[in-house]
């Protein structure tokens, strides 16, 4: 299947986890994908699963909070890789504590990487977009942004996003960029192990909690979030702009 034929996709965060699957299905599915993280020596390995696969991928490091660096990084992506079609935001980190003994750094920390970010990337990336009125970003919110305790930091930066993609989506529509969000539950990753690690749980104890309250009696999959960043990645979903699609097992 090649639907992603002749697309550049700059996935962030990509070097493990939820980045990772959504780089793979897409370069399965035909995209040359920048596979972005802290650094490139982090990313390589998602480079590597991809090209031994037979697909296009390459390494870039870069601090998606960085502003004058995802400029640069993305200039360099659209030149090697010969575009920039489709935007991931999914670099993201937790910070957890309840709100009378969160530090001002933890809240600044998760609003800066899980927000600010999507700001950064989809600002430069809007440019490439909007000269081709071509344009297709895909951010990751979360579950939390209904609100989770521990988490005020984190709930509010993926309630951010969310009325980030509402906004971008009325924006950046006359340009023909498709903009929606992506609002996973509890997924089995590195992110999920180490909220388990500082609750004293074993990821194993903690994903069986996780499970007996998800209708479908089960966590989820990176893989599983995966396959929806690219249903709203592409043209199946052409009609489809500033959704937030939940993707959390059937959990209200
Ligand atoms: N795992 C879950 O249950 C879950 C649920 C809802 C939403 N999410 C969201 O999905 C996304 C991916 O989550 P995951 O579980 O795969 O996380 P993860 O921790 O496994 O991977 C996150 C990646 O982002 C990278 N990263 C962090 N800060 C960065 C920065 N400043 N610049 C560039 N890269 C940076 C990390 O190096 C890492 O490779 C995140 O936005 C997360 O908030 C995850």
């Amino acid at each position: 299947m090649s639907r992603f034929a002749g697309k550049v996709a700059v996935v962030t965060g990509a070097a493990q986890g939820i980045g990772a699957a959504t780089a793979l299905r897409l370069a399965e599915e035909g995209a040359a994908v920048a596979v972005v993280d802290l650094t490139a020596e982090r990313a390589a390995a998602t480079v590597e699963a991809i090209t031994a696969k037979g697909g296009t991928a390459r390494a870039y490091g870069c601090d998606v909070a960085d502003y004058g660096a995802v400029e640069a990084v993305f200039a360099t992506v659209a030149e090697e890789m010969g575009g920039l079609h489709i935007l991931v935001n999914n670099a993201g980190i937790t910070r957890d504590n309840l709100f009378f003994k969160m530090p001002k750094a933890d809240w600044d920390a998760v609003l800066t990487v899980n927000l600010t970010s999507a700001y950064n990337c989809s600002h430069v990336a809007q440019k490439y977009m909007v000269a081709q009125k071509y344009g297709k970003i895909v951010s990751l919110s979360s579950r939390s942004a209904l609100g989770n305790r521990g988490q005020a930091n984190y709930a509010a930066a993926k309630a951010g996003i969310q009325g980030l993609t509402a906004t971008l989506a009325i924006e950046l529509g006359p340009y023909n960029i498709n903009v929606n969000a992506v609002a996973p539950g509890y997924i089995a990753t590195a992110m999920t192990a180490a909220t388990a690690e500082r609750v004293g749980a074993s990821a194993e104890d903690h994903q069986a909690l996780a499970a007996e309250r998800t209708p479908l009696r089960r966590v989820g999959q990176p893989e599983e979030v995966a396959a929806v960043v690219v249903f709203l990645a592409g043209e199946d979903a052409s009609y489809v702009s500033g959704q937030t699609l939940y993707v959390n097992g059937g959990a209200r």
